[in-house]
């Protein structure tokens, strides 16, 4: 099929690159100076394996860009917008850049067929875009195929998902809706536009309360000298449970869990519907920054409070991805530089950072020379190989926060070798020194 792509972000080129790669022909649109990027097969964002897959698609002659959608779109079969939808100051979906992008078709009279939304967006808003496209003459079916990949493995759940949900209102659009994804070994779940936009949102604020849950139990396990790890294996055993998206740590955070929890806390007020579960899981991640800074004040409790410095270790919301988007290494930070914290950072990806006042170390061991504190905020894999006795020797007062349990038992053993070294973790008594069991990958 020939596929036109709008925005050119995490979603819209993950999309047109692998929808190019398994056949499909794709011309992406963004802005100019995005664009003048990926002609020259350079993603402008850091994704595994993207830069490849991009070369592939555009060597294979079926991936091309350009910035004008009405252009791209005049002879599409169907048209796919994933343009962001940030959130406004109440909480709610911003829906500019959707609106910039349907007014640019219906000034140029181009419209596919279809249009399949794979944006996020608040329940009601394909059906109300097709109201208006059908009102000003259009022949045009707007779809809603929401997306469920994670950054970090984006290519891998773009192209084996483990569903693809299809929300339309007639049997032509699902017919064409089937075609795209016609080449995917994945269950279709076809729905009604209103349950398809709800189903995104459920999932993302499903998983942000039972990543919620995990961080209170982690809280209780403190109490009470448990370890959250072990809990979490032992209550994931049951498949009603499942331990996948359960790792106790500093809270979510990325551009969707906060966003669209908040987007559906709106969606409830605007109906008189209380949401007080949604509320919780957002009360408890609030609380998760401030309450590691009350651990690092605890950690520093013996010493003069002034001419402290800290180094964070992970800046993006998850390892393999450069995304900054309330990443909450950048909210610790910020509590830190408030308190007059001398802060110093370092990530294997992040090269800059929005918060003028951190320095940022290309090297770990430099960064965390004559700290106070090392604070583990992202579980990049690549932290816990290094050398922790080395890491804790270096510091002035060998203090480690491990915010996300990312230290294997080897590498704690090691960094407590070194004189007055102190290990801090999340959920499990220090003293305990086992290793992490294999939950990784679920964010
Ligand atoms: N990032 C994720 O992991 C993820 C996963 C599932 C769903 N989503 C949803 O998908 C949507 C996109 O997310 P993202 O992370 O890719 O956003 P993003 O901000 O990275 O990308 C959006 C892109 O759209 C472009 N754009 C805006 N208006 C445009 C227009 N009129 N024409 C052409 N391009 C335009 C922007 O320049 C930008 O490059 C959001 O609604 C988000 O909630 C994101």
């Amino acid at each position: 099929m020939r596929i036109t792509i709008a925005g050119t972000g995490y979603v819209g080129l993950v999309a047109a690159v692998c929808l190019a790669v398994r056949g499909h022909d794709v011309v992406a649109v963004d802005r100019e100076e995005i664009v003048r990027g990926l002609k020259e097969g350079k993603p402008g964002i850091w994704e595994p394996g993207l830069d490849k897959l991009l070369a592939e698609a555009i060597g294979s002659g079926r991936l091309a860009f350009g910035t004008d959608i009405a252009r791209a779109a005049v002879h599409a079969d169907a048209l796919m917008i994933a343009v962001g939808t940030p959130s406004l100051a109440d909480g709610s979906a911003d829906m500019r850049q959707l609106r910039a992008a349907f007014g640019e078709l219906m000034r140029a009279r181009v419209c596919p067929k279809l249009v399949i939304v794979k944006s996020t967006v608040p329940i009601g808003t394909c059906e109300e875009w097709g109201t208006i496209l059908r009102r000003e003459g259009f022949d045009t079916e707007v779809a809603y195929n929401p997306e469920f990949m994670r950054q970090g493995s984006a290519i891998r759940d773009f192209l084996e998902p483990a569903r693809i949900v299809l929300g339309c209102d007639s049997p032509a659009a699902a017919e064409r809706l089937r075609r795209l994804y016609a080449a995917w070994n994945a269950p279709i779940h076809l729905c009604g536009r209103r349950s398809a936009e709800m189903i995104k949102y459920a999932s993302n604020a499903f998983l942000a309360t039972k990543l919620s849950f995990a961080n209170m139990m982690a809280d209780l396990c403190e109490g009470y000298g448990a370890d959250i790890r072990d809990v979490v294996a032992g209550i994931g055993f049951d498949k009603r449970i499942g331990g996948d998206y359960m790792q106790a740590g500093v809270g979510y955070g990325g551009s969707c869990l906060p966003k669209d929890l908040q987007a559906l806390q709106a969606a409830g007020r605007a109906v008189g519907c209380p949401l007080p579960l949604l509320d919780a899981a957002k009360q408890v991640n609030d609380r998760r920054i401030p309450a590691l800074f009350d651990k690092l004040l605890a950690a520093w409790e013996e010493l003069p409070r002034s001419g402290k410095r800290l180094t964070v270790f992970g800046l993006s919301f998850k390892p393999n991805t450069g995304d900054l988007r309330e990443a909450p290494a950048l909210a610790f930070l910020s509590m830190c530089l408030t308190h007059g914290i001398d802060v110093c950072a370092y990530d294997p990806v992040v090269r800059s950072i929005p918060l003028p006042g951190v320095q940022l170390a290309s090297d770990p061991y430099e960064a965390a020379a004559a700290s106070d504190a090392v604070a583990i905020m992202t579980e990049w894999p690549q932290l816990a190989a290094l050398d922790w006795h080395r890491i804790a020797s270096a510091m002035r007062t060998p203090v480690v926060l491990d915010g996300r349990n990312a230290l294997p038992k080897d590498a704690i053993v090691r960094l407590l070798a070194a004189s007055g070294a102190r290990y801090v973790p999340t959920g499990h008594p220090a003293s305990a020194l086992r290793p992490t069991p294999a939950l990784a990958g679920n964010m």
